[in-house]
């Protein structure tokens, strides 16, 4: 019983499946975008008021590098993966090469929690922004149509309308969706820098005092809400049967976008919590919020305009991520064959892309945001420590694999990526980790009713499987 929940898919074997189906299109430059357009969104754009203002204050900045070091650890492990089994499932295949099916099905059922449901967050937080834009040119929705049910509306419709968009783009083709990501990256970096450039002549030291207001704790709680402005650059693990060449490529695009976005953000908190009191923060739309502070309107409305795109290149990403581990987990029999159904002329798969989007779409229209980003951020904080757990089975285990990346520092990288992933997963609270312990009770019983007996590692001749 125990050997077959843990029986394991060849890595040769997962390596032939990912030869055909999906088109290889996208360059190391390509995939370094595609990072950066998953990682700059909703976590700066919005969640940095908030965090600043009621969890970290000016030590905001601090709780970015704390965030970007377990992120780093964890990109170096993903890294070694992503170039040594470029394959579409990223965190679900590795786990299931290498500590087995029941890991790998519990890894792809959390990675639910971080890509749609980071999707649904973001698509709320860009409602947010794109109502504020048209209410500056004069136009407006009733609140019946911009709140769910439980915030004394019907349905969020732009959170609804711009993931149903998003998923019509995907389901074209991937190139399509890489090109029209590569333009709102450069349109997001450009608005990062009006920011920059307009707000540091108006920093203010004093702004920075005190800088500890709520101690090390408060930096710490600030960390754990703030990681969500890091998750993504696993995402670009997603790509890696579209990449042309994965092993190369896989840990520049992976490592690049996180260095870059960890800078900036390290910048843009000095600035903003500089720039305006701490306590003035919790709203929204912090950085267009503390700009108008300052009496720089038009840059506040620019920042608006391009959170806007950055959310939306967000949204492509994650989503593209989504369906691209459905798609694994579909081949490998654990999902019902129309999550990696390829359609023949997009090459993509465009009705599996079609349906995540509207079940998102229709989250993303009733639930509100501060329900499902917590929730988020645990689930792909335990992807992270899988991922590391695999890594150091699988050095052991197949000691002469060839790996076209090494993580550096071993044992202790990955050691060092599962302390601190869990010593945020430790600041979240209760009521976060308990639904969280829900979702994953749930995807057990999933497992065992229906995705153990349609395994294709279990049901084929074991002459298929090698
Ligand atoms: N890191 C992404 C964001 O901040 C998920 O929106």
């Amino acid at each position: 019983m125990v050997e077959s929940l843990l029986r394991k898919k060849l890595i040769g074997r997962a390596l032939a499946d990912g030869e055909h189906g999906l088109a290889r299109t996208l360059s190391g430059l390509d995939l370094t975008l595609l990072g950066v357009g998953a990682i700059i969104g909703a976590g700066i754009f919005v969640l940095t008021g908030v965090a600043a203002a009621t969890k970290a204050g000016p030590a905001l900045s601090l709780s970015f590098v704390v965030g970007a070091f377990a992120c780093m650890f964890a990109a170096l492990v993903y890294a070694e993966f992503a170039s040594t089994v470029p394959l579409s499932g990223s965190a679900y295949t590795y786990t299931y090469v290498t500590l087995g099916e029941l890991p790998a099905w519990i890894i792809g059922w959390d990675l639910v929690l971080e890509y749609a449901l980071a999707c649904a967050t973001v698509a709320i937080g860009w409602s947010g922004y794109f109502m504020r834009l048209l209410e500056g040119v004069g136009l407006g929705l009733p609140t019946a149509l911009t709140h769910g049910p439980t915030q004394g509306g019907i349905i969020n419709l732009p959170a609804f309308s711009i993931m149903l968009l998003v998923s019509g783009l995907l389901a074209l083709g991937v190139r399509q969706t890489s090109l029209a990501n590569g333009l709102i990256v450069v349109l997001k970096l450009a608005v990062i820098g009006i920011f920059l450039y307009t707000a540091v002549p108006h920093v203010d030291p004093v702004n920075w005092e005190p800088f500890m207001p709520f101690g090390w704790s408060g930096v710490m709680a600030g960390a754990g809400l703030i990681f969500f402005a890091y998750i993504g650059f696993d995402a670009v693990s997603t790509a890696a049967e579209e990449a042309k060449n994965p092993q190369r490529d896989m840990p520049i695009g992976i490592i690049v976008s996180l260095v870059l976005c960890t800078v900036i953000y390290i910048a843009v908190t000095v600035v903003l919590t500089g720039i305006a009191p701490y306590a003035s923060l919790n709203v929204s739309d912090p950085m267009a919020f503390a700009l108008a502070q300052v009496g720089e309107r038009f840059a506040a409305a620019a920042i608006a305009v391009g959170a806007v795109a950055g959310l939306t290149s967000v949204l492509l990403v994650m989503m593209y991520g989504q369906t691209r581990v459905f798609y694994a987990m579909s081949r490998d029999g654990l999902l019902p064959k129309v999550f990696s159904d390829v359609h023949p002329r997009f090459r993509t798969p465009a009705r599996t892309t079609l349906i995540t989007g509207l079940l998102i779409a229709v989250v993303a229209g009733l639930v509100p945001m501060q329900e499902v980003a917590a929730l988020v951020n645990v689930g792909t904080l335990a992807a992270f420590i899988m991922v590391s757990l695999a890594v150091l089975y699988l050095r052991r285990a197949q000691p002469d694999l060839a790996r076209p990346f090494r993580t550096p520092f071993m044992p202790w990288t990955p050691i060092l990526a599962i302390l601190s992933c869990g010593y945020l997963i430790s600041s979240l609270g209760a009521a976060t980790l308990w639904r969280f312990v829900v979702w994953m009770l749930i995807g057990t019983v999933v497992y065992f009713a229906y995705a153990r007996r349609r395994s294709l590692l279990g049901s084929a001749r074991p002459d298929t499987l090698i």
